[in-house]
Formats: C-alpha cells, structure tokens, sequence
C-alpha cells in the first residue's frame, strides 16, 4: 500500500484548507499502515445526500489491503471496497457531500476536521501520550479470528452482533466467539476435503439456522474473506427465523444466500457442506443423516439439547454396573448426552465419513460446545469393525439412538447385518 508521508499532511496544516488539500489530507491518514477509523457525520454543507454518516476503516479481503467506506441512510447500511488507487473518486464525492465532522483515529494520533456554518474549516490534531497498539500487532492479535471485531462492520452490525460503531455487544459475545470458533473449525478442516478449489461454487446447508448468524458469516468468509466462491442455504422450521434471515441478507445485498422455511431433511438441493450449530435435540440428527444422504462431503455440527436418549436411557444400563452413575439425573443426562455423540459418530463412521468429536469453544462461550467433525472419505459405507463396536454399544446401553431412525434403511441394513454369526459379540458384565 504506498505511504504518503506526513509533511504532505503538514503543508496542509492551517486554516481554511481547500478541497484539493482537504483530498491529500484524508489520503494521507487513511492510506497509511496506521490508519485505524474514519468517522464522515454531522450536517452536510455540500451536495444532498440520503447518508447520515459514512465510517471508513481499513480491511484484509484475499490478502489486499482495502479501503473500507460503509455508507450510512435513515434505513440501511451500504459497504464498498477500495484499493489505495480507486480511492480518490470516492474521497471526492465524500468531500462533495461536506459533513460537517470529519474524525480520524490513527495509531499516533486522532484528527478532527470541522466545517463551520459559514464555511470556515478547522482542522484540530491530538498526539497520543503512547503510540496505540500498531495495526501489524493487533492484526497478529487477530490475524487467526475469520471475522474479527471492527471488521464487516456492516455484516455483524445487520445480525445485531455488533453496534452502529462496530462494537460487539455485550449479550452478543458468546455468538461472536461461537461463530468465529466455528468458521476457524470449517477453515481447519476445508484444505482435507478439496472443496476450497472445486471449480464452481461450493454448496453449503445451514441446518437450524435460526437467526442466520452462522449463515450470513460462513457465506462472507468464504466468498470474501478465503476467496473461495459459496452458495448458502438456511433452513429452519420456524418461518418468523426465516422472515428474519431474509431481511438480513436483503440488507447485507449478498448475492448466493437463501433461505427456506422447513424440516430438515426436506429440501432436495444439491450440498458440499452440511452446518448445524445447535439445531435442537434430534434435528441434528436430521441434520447427519441428510448430509450422508446427500453425499455432502464435509459435515460440521454441534449438537443442542439432547432428549431422546435422556429418557430412553435405562437406569439399569450396562446390566446395573452404572448405577452409581445413573442414579442422579444430571449425572444420567450428561451420560445420556456423550453416548448420543458416540452413536452419531461411530454411525457417521460406518457411513463412510473420517470423523471426531472436538471441543469447538471454551464452555463459557456454551455448554453445548462438542462438535462433530466429518469427512466423507473414498470408503465405502459399512466398515466392519465400525458396525462390530455400534451393535456391542448399543447392546451395553440397550438402546436404539434416534440416528438410526434418521438414516433409515441404508444404515439399519448394514447394522443388522450384525444378527448373523460375522461379528465377535463383547461380553456384557
Ligand atoms: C437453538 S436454535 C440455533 C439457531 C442457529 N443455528 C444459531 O446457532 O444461532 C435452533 C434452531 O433449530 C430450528 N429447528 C429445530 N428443529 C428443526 C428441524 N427439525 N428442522 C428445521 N429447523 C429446526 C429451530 O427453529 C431453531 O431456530
């Protein structure tokens, strides 16, 4: 990015500057490697415009450096990128425009420029004591979070996640942290599965999307942040979500995202990726079996409340061993909750899918916090010493999970293959 030195600026130093000078200035500071928040606000003194503010901030999309200009209305929020050399026209249509407030924040120092109502431009400059964190340092901070804060401003500030300013709101943490925790998982992971250079783009399905946070960020980190092209579905069942993550995306005008309100499991589009973050109780099971169903190539879920099991689950399990363990139900709840991950594993194992259980997040971000992580790999479905583990399993806890229910005939039929003599049965206790 070129630098523009600061005496430059400083010939600009003075009273009343005039446009030209007033251009070199603002390119100056927002040019610069210190740049960190541009503010255009107040009562304009120039040509009519429908914005009432317009933030500009520095931003990395696909390794360049960009120009960010969100432009601000009454109604909604517009972002456009520049490159250092795209970047005049749009200066001189800000200056066009005349806000009476122009407020700069760099590393070393933050900048006021006022206009007065009769014309009369001041331009006040305050040092800081320190030099603030430089930008090289805070981007090492958070050079590994997908989307962090003070950058897509507009995206998280449509999902309610961030403020008008582009601060995380408080309630809004946990599901910033959740979401960035999630697409650094889907980053981990997309390089084993060659979906991040397929040739089209690549379809993704958001299963229990809710308020479409988890929709909205994966398709803006992918297509803008990894520059691999995304096409996103949210489904969920609750049509006032729907009508929501609709709007959101209207605001956000990001083309390949769509919504359909449903179960899932009923929508017949073609899927590369399958997301569920906390789709409720056995939606996530829904949500497994739809991925292998369709023969998705990489499956990413957190499970949510888990209630099937919970009341499926003996107390006498394991021939009465477990009791001690069993006896208290917190104690039978979260046993009931890591066996169903375990079924749903190992059943996405015999499915042909490499997979783990990982944790995604710390458990202060959510106590729900075990992801299931699945790659669907050149074997075909039912691996022998997979489905010999799932019968012995599901003989010592006397259950049948609902994922079987989920996967229907494909997987009840190579797991009742286990009644003939083929496999060695564990001893149960
Ligand atoms: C806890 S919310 C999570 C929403 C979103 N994924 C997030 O993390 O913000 C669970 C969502 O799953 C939806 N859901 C539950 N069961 C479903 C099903 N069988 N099919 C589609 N959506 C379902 C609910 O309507 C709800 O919006």
């Amino acid at each position: 990015m070129p630098h523009f030195e600061p005496t430059r600026y400083n010939v600009c130093m003075r009273k009343n500057p005039t446009r030209d000078e007033l251009l070199e200035i603002l390119k100056t500071h927002l040019l610069s490697p210190d740049f960190s928040r541009a503010t255009f606000a107040g009562a304009t003194r120039g040509s009519a415009t429908a914005w009432v503010r317009i933030v500009v901030r520095p931003v990395e999309l696909r390794g360049q450096r960009y120009v960010q200009l969100a432009y601000h209305s009454a109604k909604k929020v517009v972002t456009k990128n520049f490159l250092a050399g795209e970047i005049d026209e749009p200066l001189v249509e800000l200056l066009r425009i005349g806000f009476a407030a122009i407020h700069i924040s760099t590393r070393m120092e933050e900048i006021d420029i006022r206009t007065s109502r009769k014309g009369r431009v001041h331009i006040g400059r305050h040092r800081m004591a320190e030099p603030r964190a430089s930008d090289e340092q805070s981007h090492n901070r958070v050079k590994d979070v997908p989307l962090p804060e003070g950058e897509a401003d507009h995206l998280l500030e449509v999902m309610g996640i961030a403020t008008a300013e582009g601060r995380i709101r408080p309630s809004m943490r946990a599901k910033f942290t959740q979401i960035n925790e999630f697409l650094k998982q889907l980053r981990h992971v997309l390089p084993d599965t060659h979906l991040d250079r397929l040739g089209r783009p690549v379809e993704i399905l958001d299963c229990g999307c809710g308020a479409s946070y988890l929709t909205l960020a994966a398709h803006y980190y992918l297509n803008e942040k990894l520059g691999i092209p995304a096409r996103v579905l949210g489904v969920d069942i609750n049509d006032d979500v729907i009508r929501k993550s609709l709007e959101r995306a209207e605001q956000i005008a990001a083309g390949g995202v769509n919504f359909a309100c449903g179960r899932i499991g009923t929508t017949e589009t073609p899927t590369d990726i399958v997301l569920a973050l906390h789709a409720c109780d056995t939606a996530t099971d829904d949500a497994i079996a739809h991925a292998v169903r369709t023969g998705a190539k990489l499956l990413l879920c957190v499970p949510c409340c888990h209630h099937h099991l919970n009341r499926a689950l003996s107390r006498d399990a394991g021939g009465g061993m477990l009791r001690p363990l069993l006896r208290h139900g917190i104690l039978l709840q979260r046993t009931a909750d890591l066996v169903t991950e375990a079924f749903r594993a190992l059943a996405l194992r015999i499915m042909g899918y490499r997979t783990e259980v990982v944790e995604f997040v710390a458990t202060e971000h959510t106590p729900r916090n075990l992801m299931i992580r699945a790659v669907r790999t050149a074997e075909p479905p039912g691996n022998r010493e997979a489905i010999c583990e799932y019968y012995n399993f599901k003989r010592f806890w006397n259950v049948t999970p609902y994922i079987e229910s989920a996967l229907g005939e494909a997987f009840q039929g190579l797991v009742r293959r286990e009644d003939s003599e083929e496999f060695p049965t564990a001893k149960l206790p």
